[in-house]
C-alpha cells in the first residue's frame, strides 16, 4: 500500500497542579511535531549523518485531533480531568477514571494520548499492538510533551511522543533491549546492530558491536538520546509500522 494514513488522536490531559493542565497551544505543538517527524518533514532532517541519509524514510502517517467523540458529538479532541494523584507511574492508573485518570476512547478508532505528571524520571511509556483496548495508547510526561508551555529542555522538541507512538506502531528500541549486549534485535534490517542505548547528544560515529565505520544509528527516534539529537525513522522501521497499520491496527484512520 502507498499513500498516507491519518490517525485521529484524543489527548487526555490529567492534571493535579494547575500548570499540568497544559494549554491548547502546547497540545497543538505536539501534533505538529508528529506530523513533521512521521512525514520526514522535520526541520532537522538535514542533520542525519550522510551515510545514514539514504535509509531515512517518510513513515506516511499523519495525525489530527479527533473532531467527533465516541458518541459522535463534536469535540476538540482533548479531555481534561482534575486528579488527586500527584504523580503517575507506568501502572496504567492514568488510563482509568476509577484510579484518578481518564478512560480510553475506543482504541480501534483513536490513538489515546494521556498527558500527566509521571514520577521516577519516566518521560513516557506505550502499549504495543495487540494488548487490551482499555489501556491502549501512550502516556507522556507533561514537561516532555510538545514544544511550548511546560515543555522543558532537553525533552522539549516533542520527540518523546514520536518515540512512544513508534512503540505503539510496533517499533522496538534500536539497541534490541538486551542491556549493552550485541545479541538483541529490533527486528529491523537497516538499523545497525547496537550495544545499549545512547543518551545526551552523541557524536558521529559512535561505534559498538563492531558496527563501524558508521556505528550506531543513535539519531533514530527509537534510541534514548536528547530530543535535539534524534531525527529519523529508517525505511525498515516504516515497513514495520505500516505492517502494524495493515494488521493489528487496521481499523484506525480508515
Ligand atoms: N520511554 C522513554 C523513557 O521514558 C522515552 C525516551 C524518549 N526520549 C527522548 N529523547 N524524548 O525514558
Ligand atoms: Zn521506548
Ligand atoms: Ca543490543
Amino acid at each position: 500500500r502507498t499513500g498516507c494514513i491519518e490517525i485521529p488522536v484524543v489527548v487526555h490531559v490529567v492534571h493535579n497542579r494547575p500548570e499540568q493542565n497544559i494549554s491548547q497551544a502546547q497540545i497543538e505543538s505536539q501534533i505538529r511535531v508528529l506530523n513533521e517527524d512521521f512525514r520526514k518533514r522535520n526541520a532537522d532532517i538535514g542533520s542525519v549523518p550522510v551515510p545514514f541519509g539514504p535509509v531515512a524514510a517518510d513513515a506516511r502517517i499523519t495525525f489530527r485531533l479527533a473532531a467527533s467523540d465516541p458518541s459522535g458529538a463534536p469535540t476538540d479532541g482533548v479531555t481534561r480531568t482534575q486528579t488527586e494523584v500527584a504523580a503517575f507511574s507506568d501502572d496504567d492508573a492514568v488510563k482509568s477514571a476509577v484510579s484518578g485518570g481518564a478512560d480510553a476512547w475506543p482504541s480501534n478508532e483513536y490513538l489515546n494520548i494521556w498527558v500527566c505528571q509521571l514520577g521516577g524520571g519516566l518521560l513516557g511509556y506505550a502499549q504495543f499492538p495487540g494488548g487490551p483496548s482499555a489501556t491502549d495508547g501512550v502516556v507522556i510526561l507533561h514537561s516532555a510533551f510538545g514544544t511550548t508551555g511546560t515543555a522543558a529542555a532537553p525533552f522539549n522538541r516533542g520527540r518523546t511522543t514520536t518515540h512512544e507512538v513508534g512503540h505503539w506502531l510496533n517499533l522496538r528500541h534500536i539497541w534490541g533491549d538486551d542491556g549493552d549486549g550485541c545479541s538483541g534485535s529490533d527486528f529491523v534490517d537497516d538499523t545497525p546492530n547496537q550495544g545499549g542505548p545512547n543518551f545526551g547528544t552523541p557524536s558521529f560515529p559512535t561505534i559498538s558491536c563492531s558496527n563501524g565505520p558508521n556505528g550506531d544509528m543513535f539519531m533514530n527516534y527509537m534510541d534514548y538520546v536528547d530530543d535535539a539529537a534524534m531525527m529519523m525513522f529508517s525505511a525498515g522501521q516504516v515497513t514495520r509500522m505500516q505492517a502494524a497499520l495493515d494488521g493489528p491496527r487496521s481499523t484506525i484512520g480508515r
